[in-house]
């Protein structure tokens, strides 16, 4: 599967996030007032609940949000399609999961697959789901970080575009699961930046499971 050749004008960027929206942050940093450089810039945020700090970010920097919440929705495939249709409106060229903490359904996966990538705090495909930093301190590992990759319909199976390491230390207990993720944030922010933004300038290609950066068949 390979990304479309690189087109003129910056690629457009839904972002989805559930928090504080840091990585949402570091993306609306980057690009700053030259999407052009960048080679993509941010058209949407959308979450999944209305008290999202990550919301508040995208507003002060005046980007259009949305909201599209499971519980206003009869059914999971129902909200998966209106999310997606929501994501549609904006003609999107990339979607950037910064930690939207839902699984998305067919419907998205139909329109957006292999378009579609996240950034999990841990060194897939160790410690997957929602826990990925406790799990890999519960662990005992000695290193963990973070992995930005696309999404299929697995729970944080897709190919890996570019991971982060962050050392645990003796002073890392099972009680300080926020403090690791906070380093580990900080190395995310960067590793996402650099991502999106290598694939929005230099496109992609995907062999199995690897990801390829870079202009196709140069
Ligand atoms: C990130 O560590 C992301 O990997 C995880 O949730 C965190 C979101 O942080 N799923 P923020 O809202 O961008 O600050």
């Amino acid at each position: 599967m390979a990304s479309p050749p690189p087109s003129t004008g910056p690629v457009r960027l839904v972002v989805l996030l559930s928090g504080s929206g840091t990585n949402l942050q570091a993306l609306i940093d980057a690009i700053g007032d030259d999407p052009a450089a960048y080679g993509a810039r941010i058209v949407a945020v959308g979450a999944d609940r209305d008290k999202a700090g990550g919301l508040e970010r995208a507003e002060r920097a005046g980007i259009p949000t949305f909201v599209c919440k499971l519980k206003d929705h009869a059914t999971r495939a129902e909200w998966d399609e209106a999310l997606t249709a929501a994501i549609a409106d904006h003609r999107p060229g990339l979607i950037v999961s910064a930690g939207f903490m839902k699984i998305v359904g067919p419907a998205f996966l139909a329109a957006f697959g292999g378009r579609f990538i996240n950034t999990h705090p841990a060194l897939l495909p160790s410690f997957p789901g929602a826990h990925g930093v406790r799990d890999a301190l519960a662990h005992g590992v000695k290193v963990t970080g973070c992995t930005v990759h696309f999404v299929d319909d697995g729970v944080d199976t897709g190919p890996i575009i570019a991971q982060g390491v962050v050392e645990v230390t003796e002073e890392d207990t099972p009680e300080g699961e926020a403090a690791l993720h906070e380093r580990i944030k900080e190395v995310e922010r960067s590793l996402l930046v650099e991502a999106v933004g290598r694939l929005a300038r230099d496109g992609h290609r995907i062999e199995g499971r690897k990801v390829h950066l870079g202009h196709v068949g140069e």
